[in-house]
């Protein structure tokens, strides 16, 4: 699409005097300058009406034939997102054309002099708040989309929050220090990104998920406390909270327990939410891994929603229904989520919910009890319950008429995942909640170590977090057991961001390695020079990461992180404005020597 065919002024010697969201702060009858965008044009037979738009608002401009006849006549051919200086003189409007949805409504500027700095193609979709765009088209026209109030609003929010962050972390004797990109793959547990080497042929470097070793050795330089706005690259499937390509806000320190770590992060949590305009309540409530999985089914649960999960699993060890019995015999457990005065869940509703589970979370099943007026209940799994079952719900889940209880019995990860679910979807559909807006929790006391599907013990955040000292010496006897110093801060039901102490002995990471199934060999290769470098007096530290990008999100009320990052990848990681990633010349694949061998699909 070209532009229409126009004369084009430069500015001359005009300078803008003011924003035109600003224009308030002048009086009646001053002369502006302003500039910006046409939002949009009317004519009104004689008079043409302008709505100018900058970053700070917009203010109607008019053009009166009889006050500037040339700026007049060429205001005919002004079209929306064409970009103008104007002069003019700021007016009154009479009452019956004062508009009040406008900040500035009350005024408007009579047009003496027209300048159209530039012209511009037909816009995809109208640049306001209201018009509802596709996200697809918002992508491919990011521009056009970053031009409208929700984006401008979160670029201000990164602004806002980072520069906050930065004021809290430098108050609190940090110093900001940048780590390369073009690094060694670090250990967070998703794939590299990796970029090959010309001057090396045939090696790799790879994008960091995290500047975690490299802020490790900073403390081992003696750097004491570091920060860093860094961008993580990590090749992982997207979601709503997941981009290929995000930011921390990373910080180390030396010399320090978990405490002194947990009170630095409660006061940059406050002092960056405040920058956007979110007072968060310090301390923070805490909660351990057992007990947040116990009650809500999560490590991240929202405790703004007043439900909790019941743990049955010892009842039904003995119990003669089958499907409960042999989940609970092979390891897996049985759990409820009891829901007083659910009378408005129908039977129709519950049916949907449990086709949902079962699609999207993999459920076997989603067994449930109404309990009725009388006392009575109703229920497809009654008639395979015995007294002792029946009493232990009872007592347990508090029965009472108007009760619904939603029962799974699986895994512990996936009934967990499916309760926890129910437990936040109706939470909130049927208004289970305290009336808070804003819920920070730090969860605290992980597991150090997890078996993983094959049964091999893992860590459960990185490999570096420290045991807690007094689990130490389980290493040697029963090392699920011990706990690690992890911690997470969890805001909304969101995890905010993680971090702990870290092995600073090298006896003791090298421990754990071995206990995560690697040999002398491996752990050289892998983390020889970390290793190396605990070995040169390295002090006790520890640290944390906020994801950023997901902090905005939650400030600004948004559940998608493509509404806070100017330039997001889509699901399938492409970049629709800049259409990567994209094939390169033969050439420059030569020079790295790289040659793309395509894997054919296995329909071919
Ligand atoms: P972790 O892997 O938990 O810890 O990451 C810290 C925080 O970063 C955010 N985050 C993401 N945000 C957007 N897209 C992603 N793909 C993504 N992955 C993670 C989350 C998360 O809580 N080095 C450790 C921190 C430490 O121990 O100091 C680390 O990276 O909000
Ligand atoms: P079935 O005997 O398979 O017809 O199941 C009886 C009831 O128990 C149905 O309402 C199922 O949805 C439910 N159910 C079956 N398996 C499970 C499970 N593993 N967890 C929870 N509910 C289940």
């Amino acid at each position: 699409m070209s532009t229409q065919s126009v004369e084009l002024d430069g500015m001359g010697s005009l300078r803008r005097t003011f924003k035109c969201g600003d224009i308030m702060q002048a009086s009646v009858g001053d002369e502006v300058v302003l500039a910006g965008w046409v939002n949009n044009r009317r004519d009104h037979g004689g008079v043409i009406f302008v709505d100018l738009r900058d970053k700070s608002g917009t203010v109607q401009v008019v053009f009166r034939p009889e006050s500037a006849p040339e700026a007049h006549e060429r205001a005919h051919r002004l079209r929306n997102e064409w970009v103008l200086m104007v002069r003019g003189e700021i007016e009154s409007r009479s009452d019956d054309t004062v508009n009040p949805n406008m900040p500035t409504g009350t005024i408007e500027v009579n047009v003496r002099e027209l300048r159209i700095l530039n012209a511009a193609t037909v816009p995809p979709f109208a640049i306001d708040e209201e018009t509802e765009v596709d996200e697809q088209t918002r992508l491919k026209n990011r521009l056009h989309d970053l031009r409208r109030p929700p984006l401008q609003r979160a670029l201000q929010f990164r602004h806002d929050l980072s520069q906050a962050v930065r004021a809290s972390l430098n108050a609190q004797d940090f110093i900001e220090i940048e780590t390369p990109m073009l690094s060694r793959a670090t250990p967070e547990g998703a794939r590299d990104f990796l970029v090959p080497s010309r001057l090396q042929p045939g090696d790799f470097y790879a994008l960091p998920q995290s500047p975690q070793i490299m802020k490790q050795l900073f403390m081992i330089a003696g750097c004491d406390r570091y920060y860093q706005i860094a961008r993580c690259f990590r090749d992982e499937d997207q979601r709503a909270d997941r981009q290929l390509e995000f930011t921390q806000v990373d910080l180390e320190l030396s010399f320090v327990g978990v405490e002194e770590i947990l009170t630095v992060l409660e006061k940059v949590t406050v002092e960056g939410s405040r920058s956007c305009g979110v007072e968060l309540e310090a301390p923070f409530k805490r909660i351990t891994y057992a007990d947040a999985l116990d009650r809500y089914g999560s490590d991240k649960p929202d405790t703004r929603i007043l439900l909790e999960l019941v743990d049955l699993t010892d009842v039904f060890m003995t119990s003669e229904f089958k499907a409960f019995r042999g989940v609970a015999e092979d390891g897996g457990i049985v759990k409820a989520l009891p829901i007083p005065n659910a009378k408005e869940l129908s039977r129709g509703e519950i049916d949907r919910l449990e086709k949902q589970m079962r699609k999207e979370l993999g459920a076997k099943g989603l067994g449930w009890i109404r309990v009725e007026e009388d006392g009575e209940w109703k229920s497809p799994i009654t008639k395979f319950l015995g007294d002792p079952e029946k009493d232990a719900i009872r007592e347990r889940c508090k029965t009472e008429p108007g009760m619904v209880i939603f029962f799974q019995a699986d895994k512990r990860d996936r009934a967990n995942t499916i309760l926890s679910r129910l437990r936040e979807d109706l939470g909130v559909k049927l208004g289970r909640v305290d009336g808070r807006d804003w819920d920070a929790l730090l969860v605290v006391d992980f597991p150090l170590l997890e078996p993983n599907e094959a049964g091999q013990l893992t860590y459960v955040h990185q490999p570096f977090v420290a045991p807690v000292e007094e689990d130490l010496h389980l290493l040697d006897t029963d090392p699920e057991k011990v706990r690690g110093t992890h911690y997470d801060v969890v805001l909304n039901g969101t995890e905010l961001g993680s971090g702990s102490l870290r092995n600073h002995r090298a006896d003791i990471q090298r421990k754990i390695l071995g206990l995560m199934g690697y040999g002398e060999e491996e752990m050289r290769q892998s983390f020889g020079f970390m290793l190396d470098a605990l070995e040169i007096g390295a002090p006790p530290h520890g640290g944390f990461a906020f994801g950023f990008d997901r902090w905005v999100m939650k400030l600004a009320g948004l559940d998608n992180l493509r509404d806070v990052i100017p330039f997001p990848k889509t699901q399938r990681g492409q970049d629709l404005l800049l259409e990567a990633p994209s094939t390169v010349e033969a050439d420059q694949l030569d020079e790295l020597s790289l040659r793309v061998r395509l894997q054919k699909k296995s329909d071919d």
